[in-house]
């Protein structure tokens, strides 16, 4: 099956080369997340091989600039080169997230990632943070971390196009009084 088959699939089917499960509404849900604006910037913080990323790619239209990020360059299958970014170490964070409007993070190993990220990049332009995982991850793990964040306005999206186990969070900061 190829990645192409995957972006036409009404259900959330598993791909070899990606933790989540992708349908055809979840890469439209997921466009539909993003902001609008002349120069939008995408992260997406442990990007894997990147299946779902080139997925929302052609999706999106030349106002978007949307990379991955990884560890090992040779984990990236599915994104062009110019459009990753390699980190020194699973501890070690991308500069970049200090431009990007929008960092992604599906199936990430660990909380203490997104908090450091948090702590060193936290900045005016970063509108909202897109999680995507397991819902016991979510409901063990994350939630409280986001919950005791600056990003602690959190959004469970509903009919996702995830798999039934799984959900994407869009977390943002707090609406101001
Ligand atoms: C469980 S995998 C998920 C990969 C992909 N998002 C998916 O759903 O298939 C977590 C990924 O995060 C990457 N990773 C771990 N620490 C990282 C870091 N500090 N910066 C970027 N990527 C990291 C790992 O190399 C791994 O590919």
């Amino acid at each position: 099956m190829t990645a192409s088959t995957f972006a036409s699939s009404a259900e959330p089917k598993h791909h070899p080369d990606y933790c989540m499960a992708i349908s055809q509404s979840l890469i439209h849900n997921l466009v539909n997340l993003l902001p609008h604006g002349p120069a939008i910037s995408v992260l997406s913080i442990g990007s894997g091989t990147g299946l779902l990323e080139s997925l929302l790619s052609p999706l999106l239209d030349d106002s978007y600039d949307l990379c991955g990020v990884e560890v090992a360059p040779n984990v990236n299958k599915y994104l062009p080169e110019q459009n990753m970014y390699f980190v020194g170490g699973t501890w070690d964070l991308c500069s970049q997230a200090a431009k990007a409007h929008v960092w992604m993070f599906t199936y990430p190993r660990e909380p203490k990632l997104i908090l450091r990220y948090l702590d060193v990049y936290d900045h005016a332009n970063l509108s909202r943070i897109i999680w995507l995982g397991p819902k016991m991850d979510w409901q063990s793990d994350y939630e409280a971390t986001f919950a005791s964040s600056k990003f602690s306005r959190l959004t469970v999206l509903e009919d996702s196009g995830a798999a039934a186990y799984e959900m994407v969070v869009i977390a943002e900061r707090p609406l101001q009084a």
